[in-house]
């Protein structure tokens, strides 16, 4: 099967061709980060309309980059929910073009189950049942995937997402936007174990996390400071900041494994590209002698492969096909029932 896949819920245009489920022909992202840096953060309008001035481009580039034409296609996968409303609609607007030029079926996908399906799509060995650790800039979830490949929720931020959480973190030590990579760098020159930021909800039983404390954590200690802070403080400052959250994602992830009985974590959303957190849940892993998957970088950022790889198997399925879908802001994810999320000890 050759499905194309577009990917436009929230600041990245994104569109690729993948074959047989795993094959990636092409993936193509054009980022908006230009257009939004003077605004420190996505808006949602002008989100919307790089989308429209971007999405003809960027699909034509990956059917060109893949050496195939639309009539060559099974089928066409779209990211119909969660996200920003106005950048969804644009996606899903081209594809239900496309398919009635084409005739092609289209699958709507959600977005986070796509994050999901990026770790099989990383490695095609991996069988259910396994936890997802899902962080992005919206999300923060804890999945247990099942042996029939359904994913519930363990369990999920009550505040701020961890890429939120980083993003706002970055804005107030002045590293600039996007946030998270920039903290990423800043941390890499820094001391993790300058100052001892909360570990919020670290001993909380469950696997529910909350970072919103952190960031007034942070944001009171700079405040209370009477000297700018220098641009080692700034590194030291960022690494100690990281090191709270990864802390806290990993020491839950490897709990949410070994308390529901699972042997294998995967790793996935845009923060799984933070280099601080891909070598301590490697190695954490190894500690407790589970296996891990952490996709390659830009399968863990926003992609149409993720799409077009689940719409693939969607299709397979016949789990949905063109009815007319819409696009939604938001999605419903069901929590495990109490047997799949049972305390082992
Ligand atoms: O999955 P994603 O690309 O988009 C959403 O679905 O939200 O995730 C974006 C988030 C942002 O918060 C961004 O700052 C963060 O991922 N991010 C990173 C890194 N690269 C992207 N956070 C930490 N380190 C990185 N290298
Ligand atoms: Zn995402």
């Amino acid at each position: 099967m050759l499905i194309l896949g577009i990917e436009t819920s929230c600041d990245d245009t994104c569109a690729a061709v993948v074959s047989k489920r795993d094959t990636i022909l092409s993936s193509i992202v054009s980022s908006q980060h230009g257009a939004h840096e003077a605004y420190r953060g996505v808006v949602p309008e002008i989100a919307a309309r790089e989308h429209i001035r971007l999405v003809g481009p960027v699909v034509r580039t990956a059917l060109e980059k893949a050496d195939l034409y639309l009539e060559d296609l099974d089928g066409i996968a779209v990211t119909n929910r969660p996200g920003l409303i106005g950048s969804l609609l644009v996606g899903v607007s081209v594809a239900k073009g496309l398919h009635l030029a084409s005739g092609l079926p289209v699958v709507p996908v959600n977005h986070l189950h796509a994050h999901i399906r990026s770790i099989p799509l990383s490695n095609a060995d991996l069988n259910p049942p396994y936890v997802i650790l899902l962080v992005s800039g919206g999300h923060t979830i804890l999945f247990r995937v099942n042996a029939d490949s359904e994913a519930c929720v363990l369990g999920s931020t009550r505040d701020d997402a961890a890429g939120e959480a980083l993003d706002k973190a970055a804005n107030l030590l002045g590293l600039g936007y996007p946030g998270g990579p920039a903290m990423d760098s800043a941390a890499s020159a820094g001391d993790p174990h300058y100052i001892g930021f909360p570990r919020p909800m670290l001993k909380t039983p469950g696997f529910d996390f909350s970072f919103s404390g952190l960031k007034t954590a942070l944001a009171v200690h700079l405040a209370e400071r009477r000297t700018t802070p220098s641009k080692e403080e700034i590194n030291n400052l960022a690494a100690s900041y990281l090191e709270a959250v990864v802390d806290v994602l990993v020491e839950k992830a490897v709990s949410a494994a070994v308390e529901t009985g699972v042997n294998e974590i995967g790793l996935a959303g845009g923060v799984a590209a933070n280099s601080r957190l891909r070598s301590r849940l490697t190695e954490e892993c190894d500690a407790q002698e589970l296996s891990v998957t952490i996709p390659p970088k830009e399968l863990c950022t926003d992609n149409a492969a993720m799409v077009a790889s689940l719409g693939t198997w969607m299709l397979e399925r016949e789990t949905s096909t063109w009815n007319g879908f819409d696009a939604s802001a938001t999605c419903r994810i069901e929590r495990c029932r109490t047997s799949e999320s049972r305390i082992r000890k």
